[in-house]
């Protein structure tokens, strides 16, 4: 299956998400490979990180120079895709070809209007084709504090949205995320941190629920 993981906004957590998605499916035993078309690399450097400190399993990350739209159609198992909006050409490229669209969305009211832009160019990308690709949207980055109600209000603006499936998991804002990069390490494995684990095994189980075991 080919799941790209985009969003219109920076730092929304497509790069996050799709490398903690990636070594979660590769703990499965899922034979899974990932393309990272975003010219900012942050997949591809997480990945060094990880390659450095010697951490299994390994991933298999591919850049735009490797011929993606090749190997994407002749790879036999799962392929993550990470796109940035710096390159709308690559992003609809994945588009065309994806399974379903991973859509993580920080609460806010921006956040909701980029969004709702993302699916209309998803939209625009998949018009006439005979499959359309799922489109999944969830909270990244709630806030930890139970007051706030952004992510609930966010949740339901995106309820208003056609054609999407919004997702009850939700991700919060955790520092274990962000030593996630520094580490090249799932939040799972950094063992520091078992809501950030538990958050992002729901999310990895709900999305490939044939995988978990
Ligand atoms: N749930 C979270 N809690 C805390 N920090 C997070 C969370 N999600 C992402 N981050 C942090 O926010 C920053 C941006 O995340 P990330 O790089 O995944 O976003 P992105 O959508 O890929 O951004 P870009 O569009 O620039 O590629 C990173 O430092 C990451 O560690
Ligand atoms: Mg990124």
């Amino acid at each position: 299956m080919i799941t790209v993981i985009g969003n219109l906004k920076g730092g929304c957590g497509k790069s996050t998400i799709t490398f903690n998605l990636a070594v979660w499916l590769a703990v499965q035993g899922r034979h899974v490979i990932c393309f990272d078309l975003d010219p900012q690399s942050t997949l591809s450097d997480v990945n060094e990180v990880r390659m450095e400190e010697g951490v299994a399993p390994e991933l298999k990350i591919y850049r735009p120079d490797s011929n993606p739209t090749k190997i994407m159609r002749q790879h036999v198992g799962e392929v993550l895709v990470d796109v940035g909006a710096s390159n709308l050409w690559a992003m609809r490229q994945a588009i065309a070809m994806a399974d379903r669209v991973v859509v993580p969305v920080p609460p806010s009211q921006a956040d909701v209007w980029s969004t709702a832009r993302f699916r209309d160019i998803i939209a625009e990308t998949v018009a006439g084709k005979k499959a359309l690709p799922e489109i999944c949207m969830f909270i990244n980055r709630a806030d930890t504090h139970p007051g706030m109600r952004e992510a609930i209000e966010t949740q339901d603006a995106l309820r208003t949205l056609s054609g999407v499936t919004v997702m009850e998991n939700r991700i919060f804002q955790r520092t274990a995320y962000r030593r996630s990069f520094s580490e090249g390490r799932a939040v799972f494995e950094l063992g520091s941190d078992a809501k950030a684990a538990g958050e992002i095994i729901d999310l990895a189980k709900t999305l490939y629920p044939d995988a978990d075991g």
